[in-house]
């Protein structure tokens, strides 16, 4: 599929390009900051998403739009991430339209759900129909743009679906995050986190699932992100939450995939579990120097 990949030069779009989103699709990737190393069969544009003719010159001929460009987190200065984020995704929706794109899969945040900073889980695991009450700006941003992606399959048809990730994380090159967690450090992402090539999966789900036109979907893997057995973290971090689960094993996750599995046919797979730990309590992937 021919596909406009907007936040190509950030951690996660940077990632799903070797992960099977550039040899199995057409990609454009479309940043306003060069990438940190270039694939021969993707087309770089440079340019910004506030930059409605950069957008628009860079999603010619395209039928799907994955867009990741955003500010990350609450950096201030916050109008900026409002504006980024917010205004950013309303110029990528309406081209969209204009270009007669048929997808938009939107990179949403579990953010949106305010865990960790004005908000606590109230059942585990976690859904999509559990509150989402962020009062951050980043969080606020995510649900004002989820809404927005709504409208638009409501008045144009764009087929829009918004993706809650937790950490993003790559198991295959060099990745510098802490991860996997030993205290309550992930509590944002509910210790949870989401495998480069399952993202890539999943997206591709979302565009071969034709029947879904909007909706909103939770992007986590098949377990914990946590060194401790999931009973002692919740009893550590999350000692009011009501549990739903079927069977509380060691490893449950603290998110439920149950959605994706029925209306997009996928279940996350890559674990950590499978790469070990260093002496450092890292993932035991390659270095920076391999
Ligand atoms: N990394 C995570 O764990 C995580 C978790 C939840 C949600 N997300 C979401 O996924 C998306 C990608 O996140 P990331 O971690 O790769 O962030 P990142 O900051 O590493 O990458 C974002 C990219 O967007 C680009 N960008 C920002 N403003 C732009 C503009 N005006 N025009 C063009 N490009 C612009 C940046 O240059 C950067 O390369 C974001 O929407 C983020 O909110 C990420």
């Amino acid at each position: 599929m021919r596909i406009l990949l907007t936040g190509s030069s950030g951690r996660v779009g940077r990632n799903l390009l070797p992960d099977g989103l550039a040899a199995r699709h057409q990609v454009t990737a479309f940043d306003w900051a060069p990438p940190p190393t270039r694939l021969d069969n993707v087309r770089y544009v440079a340019g910004s998403i506030l930059d409605r003719k950069d957008l628009s010159d860079a999603m010619q001929g395209a039928e799907a739009v994955i867009h990741l460009a955003a500010i990350p987190y609450d950096i201030p200065p916050l109008h900026q991430v409002f504006n980024i984020n917010v205004q950013g995704t309303y110029h990528a929706l309406e081209l969209a339209v204009e270009h007669g794109v048929r997808h938009f899969l939107h990179a949403s945040s579990l953010m949106a759900y305010g865990f960790g900073r004005n908000a606590e889980a109230q059942y585990l695991p976690i859904d999509e129909d559990h509150p989402a009450a962020s009062h951050d700006t980043y969080g606020v941003g995510k649900l004002l743009t989820e809404s927005l992606c709504q409208a638009f399959t409501d008045k144009f048809g764009l087929r829009t679906l918004c993706f809650r990730l937790t950490h993003f994380t790559a198991f295959l090159r060099h990745y510098g995050d802490q991860f996997p967690y030993d205290d309550d450090s992930g509590i944002q992402g509910l210790h949870e986190y989401i495998e480069s090539r399952d993202l890539v999966e999943l997206l591709e789900a979302a565009l071969a699932s034709e029947k879904v036109l909007h909706d909103v979907f939770l992007a986590s893997g098949p377990d914990s992100g946590h060194v401790l057995p999931t009973p002692e973290v919740i009893r550590k971090y999350h000692p009011k939450a009501e549990l739903r689960y079927r069977n509380l094993e060691p490893e449950s996750p603290f998110i439920s995939m149950e959605k994706s599995r029925r209306l997009l046919g996928f279940t996350p797979s890559r674990s950590w579990r499978e790469y070990g730990l260093t002496e450092e309590g890292l993932v035991n992937r390659p270095s920076s120097s391999e």
